[in-house]
C-alpha cells in the first residue's frame, strides 16, 4: 500500500495490493479524479484530462474556455459554479445563498486511520496497516472547510472515504446535503447492480444498464431497510462473476441512504453514497464539525466473485469486532417458529431437551418473555420477566437449559415501546413524534427516539439489568418498524431534521456501551428479518437475522444476493418446519439443512414434533455443520450457480488452507427428461488430490479427483427428478 504524491503534477496516487486510485488538483485548484482501476505502476494520468470548450458549459475561468465544472470529472462536486449534476454537498448559508466553491487548500498523509467519532468503520489494529490522506477544500466565502478521507490498506482490498465538514467562519450552516463519497468515471457503458426486495425477500439481485440521467436506491425509513441495501456496484456490461470489471460502494450506516449512479450527456458516470439528503439536514454552528459516515469501496477486475472475496475479507477481518469475531458460532434453535407467544417454561425445557440431545449447542428464547406480552400488542420497553411463564425467571430458565448442555440467549427489541405498555403511560413524550399530528403505529408499536439521551442511558440500564441477572451468552436485537412522523421533543426547531441522523447516532452510542459492557456476549441484529442487513450494524454485532422467511427455496435468493457482499458467518440461517410458515412451501428436511448451512446455522421448530427418523437427520446434520463449520465460516465462499438466473443454486466453501471444501447444490422446479449440469469448482489447489464425499439425503459417496479436474471439467448434479432436492460434497485434500 502506498499513497504518493507529485508536487508537480499536484497529483495523488493511492495503491493497495490490486488496485490504483488517481486524484490531481487542476490548475484552478479543483480536485479531479482521474483513475479507479486496476493497479498502475506509477501514475502519469495527467495527460487523460482532457477539456474541451463544450456549448452550454460555464467557464469559471475566462482564460481558459476549455474548462468547466459541467464537464470535469470530480472528487466533491458542489452546486453553484456550473456544475449541473448531482452535488456531493448541499448547504443554505447565512446569506440565504447555496453556492458552494471548494478548492484544495492543504493535505496530509498520516499512517493508521482515524476513528471517525460516533461512527462504525472499518477499523485497523496497528497503524502500519493503513495509511490515510485528508485532503483539505475549502470555500473562502463561506469560510466551510470540507476535508475528503481515502484510507488504503495492506491486507484488505478495500479503499475507505469519508468527508469531515468543518464551518470555519462565524456564521451558522445548514447542511442540506452532505454524502460520503462521489467520483466520476470516464465514458464508458455500465450495468448498475443493487440488492432490492421486501420483508421475507430481501437483497435480491437486480441489474440493469445505466442510462442517460439519474438512477438511484434509496431508504427513507429510518433503517437501511428491506427494500434496498446501502449497496450498488457498477459492472462493465459483459462482467460475470470470474471476469469483468466491477466498482462496488458499500455504506457503513444503517439509516436512510442515498446510492445513485447519474450518467452525464458525455457518458462519465457519476458514482455516490451517504445519507439520504430526504428529510435531513444539520446545523453546524461556527467551529463545529460534521462527519459522515464512511462508504466502502471496492475495484474488482476479476468479476463479482473478486469483489465478493475482498468484501469478505475486509467484513470478516476489520468490520466485526470483539472475541467472537474469529470465534466459531455455535448451533442454535430460536424458539420463534416453534411457539410464537405461547409457551410456558415447561414447553421451553421440553425443546431444550431434544435440542440437547441432538447436539444443539444454543437455546434462545424469542419474544413473548416479558410485560404482559402474551401477543405483539403490548409491553415493549417494560424489560421485566414474565413470572407466569417463567416462575423461576431467566436465571431459573437458563440454569435448567445449562444442565442439559446448552448455552442460552434472549431476544429484545430495545429501540421500541409499545403504546400499551409502562413505559408509554409514564413518558409519552420519549417515542418520535411531531406535536400536532397523529402517530402512526407499525405492529402496534412507535418508535423510543434514540437521539435523546435520558432515553439511550434508560435502554442501556434496562437492558444491562436484565444480562446481568443471568447467564445469557447471546442476544438477538430485534426492530420491527419504521419511522414516521419524525420529530424530537428535545431538539429546538431548527434542528427537527437532525432527528433520524441523531436517533442512529444515540443507536450507535448504546451498542458500542452495551457491547463493550458484555464483551462475552454474542449480540446478534435483526430488523423483521434483514431489515438492516448492513455494515454499520456488523460493526457492533458481528451476525444478522437473513431473513424471517426461512422456506429452503426462497431462502436461495435472499441468501444469494446477502453473501455477494456479506460474509457468511454473518448471516443467520435456519431450518424450520414444514408446511414452511411464510409460504406454505414443503421441501425435504435434508435440503432445508443444506441451505441451513449456508450460514450460520440453526433449526426454528418444534423439533419436539418430529418423527424419531426426522431427529435422525437432524442429529447427522448437527454434526455435519460442526465438521465443516470452520470452513463455512472462515473459508472462502464461491457462487457456482446463480439462482436467478437457471434452476439451481449451487455454491461452495474452501478452507484458507485450501485443505477442505464443501459444495452444495440445490434445486427449485424440476423439469421431465432435463440436462445434467456440471459445476465447475473454484479456489482449489489445481495440483492436489481431493477426496470428494458426496452426501444425499442418509446415503454417501466417496471418490478421489484432482483439483484440476473439479475446476477445469467440473463434477455433474446428480441426476434429481423431484423438486427441491439438494446434496453437498465434502472434498479434503490428500496430502501427498
Ligand atoms: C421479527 C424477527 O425477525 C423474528 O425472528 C422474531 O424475532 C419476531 N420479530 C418476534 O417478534
Amino acid at each position: 500500500m502506498q499513497i504518493l504524491f507529485d508536487p508537480e503534477e499536484q497529483l495523488f496516487h493511492l495503491q493497495n495490493k490490486h488496485t490504483s486510485y488517481v486524484m490531481k488538483v487542476t490548475e484552478e485548484g479543483y480536485l479531479a479524479h482521474l483513475y479507479w482501476g486496476r493497479k498502475l505502476r506509477s501514475s502519469s494520468t495527467a495527460h487523460l484530462l482532457k477539456m474541451i470548450d463544450r456549448p452550454f458549459s460555464p467557464n469559471c475561468n475566462p482564460e481558459n474556455p476549455a474548462f468547466s465544472l459541467d464537464t470535469l470529472p470530480q472528487e466533491y462536486p458542489v452546486y453553484g459554479h456550473g456544475d449541473f449534476r448531482v452535488p456531493a454537498l448541499e448547504a443554505i448559508f447565512a446569506d440565504g445563498t447555496s453556492v458552494v466553491d471548494l478548492r484544495y487548500r492543504n493535505h496530509r498523509i498520516l499512517e493508521g486511520k482515524p476513528a471517525l467519532a460516533g461512527l462504525p468503520m472499518i477499523y485497523t489494529e496497528s497503524p502500519h496497516e493503513a495509511l490515510t490522506l485528508e485532503i483539505d477544500l475549502f470555500d473562502p466565502v463561506q469560510e466551510l472547510q470540507v476535508t475528503l478521507l481515502y484510507t488504503v490498506f495492506s491486507q484488505i482490498g478495500v479503499i475507505t472515504r469519508s468527508a469531515r465538514l468543518y464551518n470555519a467562519g462565524q456564521q451558522p450552516i445548514q447542511l442540506t446535503r452532505a454524502l460520503s463519497m462521489s467520483l466520476d468515471l470516464p465514458c464508458s457503458s455500465w450495468d448498475m447492480m443493487q440488492l432490492s426486495g421486501a420483508w421475507g425477500r430481501e437483497r435480491h439481485l437486480v441489474r440493469r444498464p445505466v442510462v442517460p440521467g439519474m438512477q438511484a436506491v434509496e431508504s427513507r425509513r429510518g433503517a437501511s431497510s428491506h427494500h434496498q441495501n446501502p449497496f450498488l456496484a457498477l459492472m462493465a456490461s459483459d462482467a460475470r462473476d470470474t471476469h469483468g470489471e466491477v466498482m462496488a460502494v458499500n455504506l457503513v450506516y444503517s439509516g436512510n441512504f442515498l446510492a445513485l449512479a447519474e450518467q452525464d450527456s458525455l457518458q462519465q458516470t457519476r458514482l455516490q453514497i451517504g445519507i439520504n439528503p430526504a428529510d435531513f439536514s444539520w446545523l453546524l454552528e461556527p467551529g463545529e464539525i460534521f462527519q459522515t459516515p464512511e462508504a466502502v469501496l471496492v475495484y474488482s477486475a476479476e468479476g463479482l466473485d473478486g469483489m465478493t472475496e475482498i468484501f469478505h475479507n475486509a467484513y470478516r477481518e476489520r468490520l466485526c469486532r470483539g472475541l467472537h469475531r474469529h470465534q466459531p458460532r455455535p448451533i442454535l434453535i430460536n424458539n420463534w417458529e416453534a411457539t410464537y407467544f405461547a409457551f410456558d417454561e415447561e414447553k421451553l425445557l421440553q425443546l431444550a431437551e431434544e435440542a440437547g440431545q441432538l447436539g444443539i449447542e444454543l437455546f434462545v428464547l424469542d419474544d413473548g418473555w416479558f410485560g404482559q406480552r402474551d401477543n405483539d400488542k403490548t409491553s415493549l420497553g417494560d424489560w421485566r420477566v414474565n413470572l407466569k411463564k417463567l416462575p423461576h425467571g431467566l436465571a431459573g430458565l437458563a440454569e435448567s437449559i445449562a444442565e442439559k448442555g446448552m448455552k442460552f440467549g434472549l431476544w429484545f427489541e430495545p429501540e421500541m415501546v409499545s403504546p400499551e405498555s409502562q413505559l408509554f403511560r409514564e413518558h409519552p413524550d420519549w417515542c418520535l413524534h411531531v406535536p400536532g399530528r397523529r402517530s402512526s403505529t407499525g405492529r402496534h408499536q412507535y418508535v423510543l427516539d434514540f437521539s435523546r439521551k435520558d432515553v439511550c442511558d434508560f435502554i442501556v440500564h434496562s437492558v444491562s439489568e436484565i444480562l446481568s441477572s443471568a447467564p445469557i451468552q447471546y442476544v438477538k436485537w430485534d426492530m420491527n418498524r419504521h419511522m414516521t412522523e419524525i420529530g424530537s421533543a428535545c431538539l429546538p426547531v431548527e434542528r427537527q431534521r437532525e432527528t433520524a441522523h441523531r436517533y442512529m447516532l444515540g443507536l450507535y452510542a448504546v451498542m458500542e456501551t452495551l457491547t463493550t459492557r458484555f464483551p462475552e456476549v454474542l449480540f446478534e441484529s435483526c430488523s423483521g428479518g434483514g431489515g438492516r442487513f448492513d455494515p454499520g450494524m456488523l460493526y457492533y454485532m458481528p451476525q444478522t437475522w437473513t431473513s424471517d422467511n426461512t422456506d429452503a427455496i426462497e431462502r436461495l435468493y435472499i441468501q444469494y444476493g446477502t453473501a455477494l457482499v456479506y460474509p457468511p458467518i454473518t448471516m443467520g440461517a435456519h431450518v424450520s418446519a414444514v408446511p414452511n410458515h411464510q409460504v406454505q412451501r414443503i421441501t425435504p428436511l435434508a435440503t432445508r439443512g443444506i441451505v441451513a448451512m449456508g450460514g450460520n446455522f440453526g433449526y426454528e421448530l418444534d423439533i419436539t414434533k418430529l418423527t424419531n427418523e426426522e431427529k435422525n437427520i437432524v442429529a447427522e446434520q448437527v454434526e455435519t455443520y460442526k465438521q465443516i463449520r470452520e470452513t463455512v465460516q472462515f473459508g472462502r465462499y464461491f457462487a457456482l450457480a446463480n439462482p436467478f438466473e437457471g434452476d439451481f443454486y449451487a455454491w461452495m466453501f474452501v478452507s484458507q488452507n485450501r485443505q477442505q471444501a464443501v459444495v452444495s447444490c440445490v434445486t427449485k422446479l424440476q423439469q421431465a427428461n432435463h440436462a445434467i449440469h456440471r459445476l465447475r469448482l473454484k479456489g482449489l489447489d489445481a495440483e492436489a488430490q481431493y477426496r470428494v464425499e458426496l452426501v444425499q439425503g442418509m446415503s454417501y459417496e466417496s471418490d478421489i479427483y484432482g483439483g484440476d479436474e473439479l475446476m477445469y471439467a467440473g463434477i455433474a448434479i446428480p441426476y434429481f427428478t423431484t423438486d427441491f432436492q439438494s446434496c453437498m460434497w465434502k472434498l479434503s485434500k490428500l496430502n501427498a
